[in-house]
């Protein structure tokens, strides 16, 4: 494990040094997708043709369906809700309906996705025995699943023409991926949203209600005024306090030195995201909730050439996602944690009770 802000930069940008194999070895359960792809033409093409699938004007729209599912979960009488499971996970759902163009609510997609994610993103020694052939189950059910979707793409729906999977599928001349690399680009790439989105939030949410009453308040203030671009550095700062993934693995494949140790080729690294948003150097006082620090604090979105591509300056989905969802849930009056340890986020952070007058 490397810690500290310098060494999550080296591991994570020195790309001669340090491979993605292996996440492209356990990847190969829904089919290698982008992450697990070096800096290769197949990378260049992939990366080049889910960028144009989802250009920045399409943020007024994610924006709209992520308020509109966001407010319906509110129309309940128990004033209660999980976070996670009752709010992130529709929300996100709809996303990958009607922006992604995969069927997604009331099919098992979430599950399929958080069990091959959960697998890439284990480091090997704490995966259940059976961790592999779940993920490759969920691998195929989910590849079966978007297949069909490309069918429809196929026949050209007019329902999915303004979707990602319909413009990655009907992509032209030396733009155009073959269906197989579109579908592992779209199975990769809706895992990505779906899960660490997910587990952010839930994060968020959590380190949010530790507020003192009086900064609780005021971020309540700006989300009943629905002023995302003021909530946001809110939102960044907690999620400081506990990035998902937590760990980002990569594997030495030329002798290197990192934070002033060795590394042999064959070592795989996991570099800390925690560690480098509470490096002292970059964020001074970083246990203090302190909104708007400078962007390096908040290396939640990784670094280098795998920086997740849906949360750029230039397409901040992750972000937006996050924020609208947070606008929904803070505008509540009196909103708390439930009592007792459903009120907690706790170790595994799928699950978080909170409650409102
Ligand atoms: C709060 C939400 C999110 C978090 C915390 C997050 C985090 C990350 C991180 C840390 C990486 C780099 C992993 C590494 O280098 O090992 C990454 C890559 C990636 N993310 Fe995200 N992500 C989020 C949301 C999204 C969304 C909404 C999308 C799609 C719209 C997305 C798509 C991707 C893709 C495709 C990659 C691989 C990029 C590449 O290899 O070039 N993520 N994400």
């Amino acid at each position: 494990m490397v810690v500290g802000h310098d060494a999550f930069v080296k591991v994570l940008g020195d790309h001669d040094s340090f491979s993605v194999s292996d996440y492209a070895r356990k990847m190969g359960v829904i089919g290698t997708f982008l992450l697990g792809r070096e800096f290769t033409p197949a990378y260049s093409d992939e990366i080049g043709a889910l960028r144009r699938a989802m250009p920045p004007e399409d943020l007024v729209r994610i924006r709209q369906i992520a308020a509109d599912e966001a407010g319906k979960q509110f129309g309940t009488a128990s004033r209660r809700l999980d976070v996670g499971r009752e709010l992130a996970r529709p929300v996100l759902l709809a996303l990958v309906d009607k922006y992604f163009g995969v069927p997604a609510t009331g099919t098992p997609l979430f599950d399929w996705c958080a069990a091959v994610s959960t697998y890439v993103f284990t480091p090997d020694v704490f995966l259940l025995p059976d961790a592999h052939t779940i993920a490759a189950d969920a691998g195929a059910r989910m590849r079966d699943h978007i297949g069909k979707a490309l069918d429809v793409c196929a026949r050209g729906a007019d329902a999915v023409a303004d979707t990602v999977i319909f413009r990655l599928a009907h992509a032209e001349g030396s733009h155009g991926l073959g269906a197989d690399r579109v579908l592992d680009t779209v199975a990769g790439t809706i895992a990505g949203a779906l899960i660490p989105t997910f587990q952010e939030f839930v994060q968020v949410v959590d380190v949010l209600l530790d507020l003192s009453p009086q900064r609780f308040r005021d971020v309540q203030t700006i989300a009943r005024a629905e002023k995302q671009d003021l909530l946001l550095p809110s939102i960044l700062e907690a999620a400081r306090f506990s990035p998902r993934p937590p760990l980002l693995a990569r594997e030495c494949v030329r002798r290197a030195d990192v934070g002033g140790m060795r590394v042999s080729p064959g070592t795989v690294v996991l570099a800390v995201a925690f560690t480098a948003a509470f490096d002292w150097k970059i964020a001074p006082r970083p246990w203090r909730f302190l909104a708007g620090r400078p962007p390096a604090a908040y290396p939640i979105f990784g670094y280098g050439q795998h920086h997740c591509v849906g949360a750029t300056p230039e397409r901040p989905i992750a972000q937006t996602v996050m924020t609208q969802m947070a606008i929904q849930l803070l505008k509540q009056p009196g909103l708390q944690r439930a009592s007792g340890p459903l009120g907690r986020a706790g170790l595994n952070g799928d699950r978080l009770f909170v409650e409102w007058d």
